[in-house]
């Protein structure tokens, strides 16, 4: 007998199956998420699961000892800042999600990174379901691809794309985007969760066995989470967002799980008629339009991966006109705001009932460390104060309920940023001030090139002058020393 193709119905939220439609979805509570898929023949999905094994497998299980280390050798991609954020280049065999909103230079980057690729390891296969041949041709004519073996394809057929790989045998694979493929396998419509999880999957057993690193678009939904299955963040290796304001040329990329590297590392670029182009120092972009003289402005010195970053936070408190004021947060959390408000108003004597506040990161940056929280405390202490706090002067600490300025992570990185970027003065945690630290022999800007731990010379040492360090232990004594 003919076996019925079995339907099964899909929440496209969680992936949660059930035999029939659901309104809402009993698992993780969407409303009218579930759609038909048609289940895949479970005696093919095995015969491919067996046709594709991870690369140097045996099926067997060896003994520990006996498995000798790979040196993961790495492929450069030609753009430091995006090699930084992959941990050092990419991996042989990887698989790597890149996500981001609507135009924010997904493909630009990846173009970018496939002709230079392609001009120093041999063929590179870029496959886009969303443009045409000859879209990316003009893109890639902007951003000088010139001659490299470079094949474009636009197809959506995911066994097609499979096909094409194994005849050009690429040394890197890009798919833009992973919603688009669809696999001859499903019915369901290309982006639903199946079809999303079928390509990364499949994408997957060809990566690794053939050891060619591929790379996925991903679009982001409106709340900024990557669309498709949350499974998807698991079946890949790196999960890289990128991030960005429509408004600011820069952009950042920023890795979130990274099964080769550090995460939160982070790559700053600057969009420009060429295409991306890395920046290397991001505190002086960040600082650059820094207004003189204005209340409500303060720089905190955060760290992103292992890099150390400088932004300016701007904080604007006005009283309200309507009866419910607004508290408005753009580059950190709305939660932690509304924490450090009632930390002012309870132990700094603020009062803050009845204004509006607005704090912004400027130049679009995110930053959700708690080590920022002194800055944005200062900077809305310093607009509702109307005082100004000194350029020379950055800082940072982690405030606590009780309005305590707490320890941080990676003080010494902080401080040695600040002065390097010519700071004369680090507002920071008592509990970070260490007389090694004091001891260290801070480098400006102009001594950047300087090995880390070669001696500077006198007349080095004389230039950078002192950076001199502030520890304090609650809200109060920093906003004391800062506005007195
Ligand atoms: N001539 C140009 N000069 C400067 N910037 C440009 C130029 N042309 C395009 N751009 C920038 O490139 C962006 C589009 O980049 P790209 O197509 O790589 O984005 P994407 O993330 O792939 O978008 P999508 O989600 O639509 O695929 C535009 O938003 C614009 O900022
Ligand atoms: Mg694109
Ligand atoms: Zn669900």
């Amino acid at each position: 007998m003919a076996r019925r193709p079995s339907i099964v119905f899909v929440c496209q939220e969680c992936g949660a199956q059930s035999p029939k439609w659901l309104g809402r979805c009993a698992d993780c509570g969407a409303w009218n998420s579930f759609v038909e898929e048609r289940a895949p023949d479970p005696q093919a999905s095995a015969a491919a699961a067996h046709r594709y094994s991870l690369a140097g497998a045996t099926g067997s299980a060896r003994l520990y000892s006996d498995i000798e280390i790979e040196q993961h050798a790495r492929l450069t991609t030609g753009i430091d800042e995006f090699d930084r954020v992959l941990g050092g280049g990419i991996v042989p065999g990887s698989l790597v999600l890149l996500g981001g909103e609507p135009g924010i230079g997904k493909s630009t980057l990846l173009l970018q990174a496939a002709a230079n690729l392609a001009r120093s390891l041999g063929p590179v296969l870029y496959s886009s379901g969303e443009e045409s041949e000859h879209q990316i041709k003009s893109r890639g004519e902007r951003l000088a691809v010139g001659r490299a073996p470079l094949y474009l394809l636009a197809e959506t057929c995911l066994e097609r794309i499979l096909e094409e790989m194994a005849r050009i045998r690429p040394a890197l694979v890009i798919v833009d985007s992973v919603q688009t493929v669809f696999s001859l396998k499903f019915q369901s419509a290309p982006g639903s969760i199946g079809q999303v999880r079928e390509a990364a999957t499949q994408l997957l057993f060809a990566a690794k066995g053939q050891n060619v690193p591929t790379f996925l678009v991903g679009h982001v939904t409106k709340d900024g989470s990557l669309a498709g299955p949350k499974a998807l963040e698991h079946v890949v290796d790196t999960v890289l967002y990128f991030e960005g304001e429509r408004h600011h040329s820069h952009r950042v990329v920023r890795a979130v799980k990274n099964r080769f590297g550090a995460v939160s590392e982070l790559g700053v670029f600057e969009m420009t008629a060429a295409g991306l182009r890395a920046v290397p120092n991001p505190s002086k972009l960040f600082l650059a339009e820094r207004p003189a003289n204005a209340p409500g402005s303060a720089v905190l010195c955060s760290v992103e991966g292992s890099r150390p970053i400088l932004v300016e936070v701007q904080a604007l408190v006005s009283s309200s006109t309507f009866g419910n004021a607004r508290r408005m947060a753009s580059g950190i959390d709305q939660q932690r705001l509304a924490l450090l408000l009632a930390v002012l108003e309870k132990r700094a004597g603020l009062n803050l009932v009845g204004d509006d506040v607005f704090v912004n990161i400027a130049g679009g940056m995110t930053v959700d460390e708690p080590a920022s929280d002194l800055g944005v405390v200062a900077a809305i202490a310093s607009s509702v104060r109307n005082r100004v706090i000194p350029a020379s002067t950055a800082m940072f600490g982690e405030v606590g309920l009780a309005g305590e300025v707490r320890g941080i992570t990676q003080a010494s990185l902080r401080v040695r940023e600040a002065a390097q970027m010519g700071f004369s003065r680090c507002i920071m945690p008592e509990a970070n001030l260490d007389p090694a630290l004091e001891r260290e022999p801070f480098r400006r800007a102009e001594d950047r090139d300087r090995p880390v731990g070669a001696a500077p010379d006198d007349a080095a040492l004389h230039r950078a002058g002192a950076c001199e360090l502030i520890g304090v232990r609650t809200v109060g004594e920093a906003l004391d020393f800062l506005m007195s």
